[in-house]
């Protein structure tokens, strides 16, 4: 989705800026463009449809300044093109707008101002706000831009340049994140903490409804109302060189092979092997009120979302609470019944998804209770919610999730040993549980050491036009979240579907040029699994398992290491994740930044 990047200070801004958008290159674009206050107090502007090099190529030689603001655009109202690129200004080129969200009365607005005798210069929706603030003669920028805003509905997180007001840049927020970087005698905003952790990270995150004046050496927060709101800067704890590629060739294999720090890292800390259970300080749910919960709903979107149906199985298996997954896109849209004995789960890696966000404030709205489940820290959905944890993946850079998904899934594990161990599991299944936990990262070490063996098996399949993923109870998910990863990173053609409805219909499907991939755990399923692929042999299929032993009807079985049945899931996703990496691979696709793909879906 869109970045946005903004400096003030005393250093040549332009580099900063081109710095801060290759940094959010990996939430995907279609053209970029930078606006600084050049040295006469002109606001110079330089667009390109295409890559921020693009942008950067164009760039003049003397193009000095030590005030500017820039962006990435993903395409929603126009077409990528120079001209619908931000930064957007008003007619007479004294106002800059870049802006990610959408403005949903645009149209309405650009009417008014057309017939007014504005002229447009592009056909996005941004431009409308451009006009807004500079036709605005209010005393001060900030009143001119909440003047502005109040006109306007729908989602943004804005940054403004004024010619008349040289000395700040002004921001907004409202359901688009907005980070203030506070530096020495500098200071910086972005979209997303990856566009500033190299300069600083002391952050301030704003708050839906706040805006913020940014000057060299001073800021402060605000409402659109324009009354103070505290602001206190906190430490991002992510290290700079955790958005590095760190010798790998793609942030998706980077992101992969981290998965065993990763895991040790959600797990450390939490555990308690005196009473068999772990300790989740940010729940926010003491144990009276978490014996009180009739039923858990969880929401997410794609990956998340299969993470939470895992999550669901997790905490109906470890502590007997109905529990069920919902993608919070459909479930926002359905009028829902929300019930006060009913515990709502919204799981987002960014924190930032529109769709989650929204069901969120919905369901604060009609009084229900929200966990979040979350990776980045301080995100809006974390805010929002009454309480929860976070998965502590580190950055995921990747717009393909691998390991958050991971730390998603042993996050919920260890909600639901929570929730089980003040409920009715037994202090032995509690210790099972823990042991179970703390072999995962050796296990997923030993997955990635067969690494090898999986890139082979990609390429004999990578010729594939389409491919089948069952999965049966807890191996379903599975199979939806690997169908999912192999469509996202290569384009293939992925359909999951429980092996117990495969005599339903999916069976049609099935002859030598589509392969199945099946999920076979050694644990009360394992035969009813195996009737299942002797079902798709017996029709000529050709068969992938992963399971814990080898298959002898599948044409080649990648075994995984066994761990409590409960926790199988885990491990069984991660040599898929490797298999669609080298299936993409062998096909040559751009892994870190698949087609028509965002990393985090900030809009409708
Ligand atoms: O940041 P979130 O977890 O809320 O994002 C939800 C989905 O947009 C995300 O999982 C998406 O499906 C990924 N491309 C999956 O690889």
């Amino acid at each position: 989705m869109c970045g946005i990047v903004g400096y003030i200070g005393r250093r040549d801004v332009a580099p900063l800026l081109l710095e801060g958008l290759q940094r959010l290159e990996y939430r995907g674009y279609d053209s970029a463009g930078v606006v600084i206050s050049g040295k006469s107090g002109d606001l110079r502007t330089v667009k390109a449809k295409g890559r921020v090099r693009e942008l950067e190529s164009r760039i003049p030689k003397r193009f000095a300044g030590t005030t500017g603001i820039a962006h990435t655009r993903w395409a929603t109202h126009g077409a990528p093109s120079d001209e619908n690129a931000h930064p957007h200004l008003d007619t007479a080129g004294t106002v800059a707008v870049v802006h990610n969200g959408i403005i949903d009365n645009a149209s309405e607005l650009r009417a008014k101002l057309t017939a007014d005798g504005v002229v447009f210069a592009s056909e996005t929706d941004t431009e409308v706000l451009a006009h807004l603030i500079g036709r605005s003669d209010a005393e001060t920028l900030e009143k001119r831009v909440s003047e502005a805003l109040r006109a306007v509905e729908g989602t943004y997180g804005i940054a403004v340049m004024h010619k008349e007001f040289p000395d700040r840049i002004v921001v907004a927020r409202n359901g688009s994140p907005v980070v203030l970087g506070i530096g020495e005698k500098e200071m910086f905003v972005a979209s997303d903490v990856a566009a500033l952790v190299t300069h600083t990270r002391q952050v301030v995150t704003l708050g839906d409804g706040e805006m913020a004046t940014l000057k060299a050496d001073d800021f402060r927060t605000y409402t659109t109302e324009g009354s103070l709101t505290t602001a206190t800067p906190t430490t991002v704890e992510w290290e700079a060189e955790s958005y590095d590629m760190g010798g790998h060739d793609t942030y998706m294999h980077k992101e992969i092979v981290e998965q065993v720090e990763a895991v040790d890292r959600v797990l450390r800390g939490r555990i308690d092997d005196r009473f068999a259970t772990v300790h989740l300080g940010g729940l926010n749910l003491d144990p009276g009120e978490a014996r009180r919960v009739r039923r858990i709903k969880i929401l997410g979107c794609g990956t998340s979302y299969h993470a939470g149906q895992i999550g669901a199985q997790l905490i109906e298996e470890l502590a007997r609470i109905p529990a069920d997954a919902e993608p919070a896109s459909e479930f926002r849209y359905r009028n829902p019944v929300v019930d006060p004995d009913t515990l709502y789960v919204a799981v987002s890696q960014s924190g930032e998804t529109y769709d989650v966000l929204a069901a969120v404030q919905e369901l604060k709205r009609k009084g229900a209770r929200v966990l979040g489940i979350v990776n980045v820290v301080g995100s809006a959905i974390a805010r929002e919610a009454d309480g929860g944890t976070y998965v502590h993946a580190g950055p995921e850079v990747c717009v393909v999730s691998t390991k958050c998904f991971t730390n998603t899934v042993v996050a919920f594990a260890l909600l639901a040993l929570h929730l089980g161990r003040i409920r009715d599991l037994s202090v032995a299944d509690g210790k099972r549980i823990i042991e179970g936990l703390r072999r995962l990262p050796g296990q997923i070490d030993e997955i990635l050491k067969t690494e090898p063996e999986i890139k082979q098996l990609a390429k004999q399949y990578a010729d594939a036009r389409s491919m089948l993923f069952i999965g049966r109870v807890r191996g379903y998910p599975v199979a939806r979240e690997a169908s999912l990863k192999l469509k996202e990173v290569s384009y293939i053609h992925a359909e999951a579907y429980p092996a117990s409805e495969l005599k339903h219909g999916p069976l049609a499907l099935i002859e030598p040029a589509m392969p199945t991939v099946a999920i076979v755990p050694d644990d009360d399923l394992l035969e009813k699994n195996r009737a299942a692929l002797e079902e798709i042999k017996a029709r000529s299929g050709r068969i992938l398992a992963v399971a814990h032993q080898p298959q002898e009807k599948a044409d080649h079985t990648i075994v995984v290491p066994k761990n409590e049945d409960e926790l199988d899931p885990i491990l069984m996703g991660i040599p898929l994740q490797l298999f669609a990496y080298h299936t993409a691979l062998a096909l040559g696709r751009d892994i870190d930044k698949p087609r028509n793909l965002a990393k985090s879906v900030t809009v409708e």
